[in-house]
């Protein structure tokens, strides 16, 4: 799997080593974590890299984004913008159905394939735009199959409520579809902000499962601390258990995919078990 740098300082580690190309990720929070500033720094790291960016937003108009964005420190968005590597779509307002099959394809057709990031922010116009869950789930599966088409894509989620913990039903149907979902866990408080990242979910990504407090500083963006999680790629499994599983009388095709899979384990996949009881388990399941 490719990854690409996220632009979310400290991030990339936590995903062992950065958003898979051509995925779909879900930043989830309430009003005010940091999803545009999330998905705006999500962007500007492609146009450093000299991708080509798409801005879909849904909620803001072009101007508030801008706004927000050269406020943030990063007045450079706007040559970008004036070089037309980045592109702002602007359906804010719109009839969202009517957009995400009839506009967004014809848009993808003339992108398709072009690999540069893409950032829908917020899907939460589009749950709204419907009751019923069918057709939420059919209009966020089409405009994610259609915009992963186009490269690798961001989009965001307002999380409503109090409780900042994903029970919202309005969550759910993003998570289920997208590849990779991150939540922003935020309250306002007195003396300063409770931030919270968790990666709920990376498909094909070993990834940190611990909550990363993370601050947002003008001029940077979000910065994730590591806390706890070590990026543990040290490996002290004794060599003899790959050869007691070669030696033993597995079917050969189970023996030399289980050498295999032992060779490529780290002491991170196994933390607390033990390297000798996996084995037994292993030999117990074919003997
Ligand atoms: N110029 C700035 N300098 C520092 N922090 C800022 C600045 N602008 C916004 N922020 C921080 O970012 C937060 C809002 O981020 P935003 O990405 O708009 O949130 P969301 O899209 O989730 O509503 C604010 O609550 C504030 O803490
Ligand atoms: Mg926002």
């Amino acid at each position: 799997m490719k990854k690409i740098k996220s632009g979310i300082y400290g991030l990339n580690p936590l995903l062992d080593g950065g958003i898979n190309e051509n995925s779909t990720t879900v930043v989830i929070g309430c009003s005010g974590a940091g999803k545009t500033t999330f998905a705006t720094q999500f962007i500007r790291r492609g146009l450093e890299l000299g991708q080509e960016a798409i801005f879909v937003s849904l909620d803001e108009n072009k101007e508030q984004i801008i706004r927000e964005a050269v406020e943030m420190g990063w007045p450079d968005i706007l040559r970008y913008l004036e070089e037309e590597q980045l592109v702002f779509i602007d359906a804010s307002g719109r009839e969202f159905s009517t957009f995400i099959r009839k506009e967004l394809p014809s848009f993808v057709e003339d992108w398709k394939g072009s690999n540069a990031r893409i950032v829908v922010d917020p899907l939460t116009p589009v749950m709204w735009s419907t009751k019923d869950h069918y057709e939420q789930r059919d209009l966020i599966s089409f405009l994610l199959k259609q915009t992963r088409k186009v490269g690798t894509v961001l989009c965001t989620l307002e999380e409503h409520g109090t409780a900042s913990d994903l029970s919202g039903s309005e969550t759910i149907i993003p998570m289920y579809l997208a590849d990779c979902v991150m939540h922003l866990r935020y309250r306002a408080m007195e003396g300063g902000a409770y931030r919270m990242l968790k990666i709920v979910k990376a498909r094909s990504t070993r990834h940190s499962e611990l909550s990363h407090p993370y601050r947002i500083i003008k001029g940077l963006g979000l910065i994730v601390q590591h806390g706890e999680y070590r990026v543990d790629d040290s490996r002290t499994i004794p060599m003899e258990l790959e050869s007691i599983l070669k030696s033993s009388k597995l079917p050969a095709s189970v023996a030399t995919h289980m050498a295999k899979t032992l060779g490529e384990l780290t002491d991170g996949d196994f933390e607390d078990l033990p390297a000798e009881e996996l084995v037994k388990y292993i030999l117990e399941e074919y003997l």
